[in-house]
């Protein structure tokens, strides 16, 4: 199955577990969002933002669904989905922070799906498909976690 056709058979899948999850965000001073990912295992695994008190401690939508696959024996994901509920956004895209993280568990330059919803329906109009690689270019890259190079330094020390 090609990207794109992959992109087209899930995508509707994704965006309504996305919708779904949406429902349990926990809103204290922002607004609803629902993330969905496809883990390699080829389930679904929803996520939503959960705001705390503190600002800065909770974390967003996508983060969650990535860490509810991982939770599941994921170490990579095949696509995103994210969906949110606001008046005045257009269309939401991910946050610098999920980029880095949706890139990280990227099983190739995967699709993020993104639209807006509104009384539990997704907005088609709104809808917007991005491969990772075009979302973030120049993802942060470390060679500190490659197993050649921490074999290396255990034996150095
Ligand atoms: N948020 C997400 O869950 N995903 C994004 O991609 C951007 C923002 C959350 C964080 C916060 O709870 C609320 O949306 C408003 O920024």
């Amino acid at each position: 199955m090609t990207d794109e056709a992959l992109a087209e058979t899930i995508e509707s899948q994704l965006l309504d577990v996305a919708l779904k999850a949406m429902r349990n965000a926990r809103v204290l001073w922002g607004f609803r969002v629902g993330a969905a990912a496809l883990g390699e295992d080829e389930e679904i695994y929803e996520g939503c933002n959960v705001e705390s008190e503190i600002a800065g401690l909770g974390v967003c939508a996508e983060r969650n669904a990535i860490d509810h696959a991982v939770i599941h024996g994921n170490r990579k994901i095949r696509a995103v989905a994210v969906v949110a509920d606001h008046p005045s956004i257009q269309t939401l895209t991910p946050c610098g922070a999920c980029r880095q993280y949706i890139k990280e568990f990227a099983d190739g330059d995967v699709w993020v799906v993104m639209a807006m919803a509104k009384d539990s329906h997704i907005l088609k109009h709104t809808k917007l498909r991005r491969k990772i690689s075009e979302m973030l270019p120049h993802p942060y890259r470390t060679n500190a976690f490659d197993t050649q190079t921490r074999l290396h330094d255990l034996t150095q020390q």
